[in-house]
Parts: C-alpha cells; structure tokens; sequence
C-alpha cells in the first residue's frame, strides 16, 4: 500500500470547504478533493461521475457535497451519487488526522465506501 501523503495542517481547511491535492502530487488519475465538514475530514476524487466539474468547488452541506454544474449531490461518506443527473459514485480516499496533521491514504477507500 502507498504510503500516505500529508496535505496540510488541520485548521489548513474551513468548515464547509474543500482543498484541492493536484493528480501529480496525488500520484493519482484524477484531482483528490479534501473536504472538511462538521468536524470530519473527508476525500473524494475531484471531477464530478456525470462531466467535468470540479467538486471541491461544489456547495458542501453536512456529509454530502452539491456539484457545481447541475446539481448532483454526492455522500462525502460512502462517494455514493445521491441524485441525478448522476448515476455513478465517485471514489472516496482515506483522511487520518495524526498530530494535527492531515494525512491522505490515495487509493485506499474510506471506510463507508460502498462497493
Ligand atoms: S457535471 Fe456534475 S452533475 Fe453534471
């Protein structure tokens, strides 16, 4: 398993946004959204199941994230497409906070991921 990469500090991420860890530091296909909301730490892959949205620029709201284009909602859980016109879940990313740190498992699913 690749080792984790850390991201930022805790603290680094507001409530209800989102930091953006580019592929090429990710190591990874696709941008990795780091979400932080309600006191959890969430990540998913950053482009949007349905077209290429930027979902760490949606509208975060609880455990769930709205994209920016048309509206599909996704659970910052499981990556599970909540709503159309999205029919497919994005992947979801293991986060650890370690000594205020936040540290990002590429590749390694959260635990709530479905499938
Ligand atoms: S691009 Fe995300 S819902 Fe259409």
């Amino acid at each position: 398993m690749a080792e984790p990469i850390k991201v930022g500090a805790a603290g680094d991420i507001e409530d209800e946004e989102a930091l953006i860890v580019p592929a090429d530091t990710a190591g990874w296909d696709d941008d990795i959204a780091v979400f932080f909301s309600d006191g959890k730490y969430y990540a998913l892959n950053d482009t949007c199941s349905h077209e290429d949205a930027s979902l760490g620029d949606g509208w975060i709201e609880g455990d769930e994230v709205e994209c920016p284009i048309h509206s599909a909602k996704f659970s910052l859980c499981t990556g599970a497409a909540l709503c159309l016109p999205a029919s497919h879940p994005v992947r979801t990313h293991k986060v650890e906070i370690r000594n205020d740190e936040i540290w990002l498992y590429v590749g390694v699913p959260a635990d709530g991921q479905e499938g």
